[in-house]
């Protein structure tokens, strides 16, 4: 990959949309809807996001590229909706999911791949899955409630930077961009 060193320091990134003001109230709420059980590790508000397209390990000399895959994306901003609860168990969690995918998304993400994929990050995902985590180190299948829907105005995605640390991860937003629908410009 371009830039990599082996005395860079490295950074994990990843693209996302982060919600904010009510969104993150919602995805509280339907965090707080579930029933953990012991072992169960909710996710900090402070932390939900969703996942446009997991990157991971870099330098911090390819962050400057990957910030400028970031800027150049044009994709209509988009409404989603998160309408059910799922269970996966390989990852262990417990995710609010959006099971309509919202056209605009699909491109964005088909997008941010692609581009990534003409540098050198060759991610491969199978398909998109658009999902809030809420729980973490969940074991066994739960019983879960219907989730209460909510939708979310999705304006802006972000790249972001995970530190672990005691075993907590924190993300911190690197760059933000504003969804333009690049038709709309010209
Ligand atoms: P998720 O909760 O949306 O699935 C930062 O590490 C975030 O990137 C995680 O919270 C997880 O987001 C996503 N992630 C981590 N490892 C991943 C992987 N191997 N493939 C895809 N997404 C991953």
């Amino acid at each position: 990959m371009i830039g990599s060193e082996p005395s860079d320091p490295s950074w994990r990134v990843f693209f996302a949309a982060v919600p904010t003001g009510q969104v993150s109230e919602h995805v509280a709420g339907a965090a707080a809807a579930l029933t953990p059980a012991a072992g169960d590790r909710l996710v900090p508000r402070s932390n939900y996001h969703l996942t446009l397209a997991f990157i991971g390990e870099v330098s911090a000399a390819q962050v400057g590229v990957i910030r400028s895959i970031g800027a150049a994306q044009f994709a209509a901003p988009f409404t989603i909706c998160f309408d059910a609860y799922e269970y996966w168990p390989k990852p262990e969690v417990i995710v609010a999911v959006a099971r309509t995918v919202p056209s605009a998304l699909a491109e964005l993400w088909r997008q941010l791949h692609s581009a990534l994929a003409a540098h050198g990050w060759a991610l491969l995902p199978k398909r998109l899955r658009p999902h809030l985590t809420l729980s973490r180190n969940v074991e066994q299948p739960p019983m879960m409630p219907a989730l209460a829907a909510f939708e979310w105005q999705v304006g802006a995605f972000s790249l972001l930077r995970s530190v672990t640390s005691d075993g907590e991860s924190a993300y911190t937003v690197v760059d933000t961009w504003p969804l333009l629908d690049k038709r709309e410009d010209t």
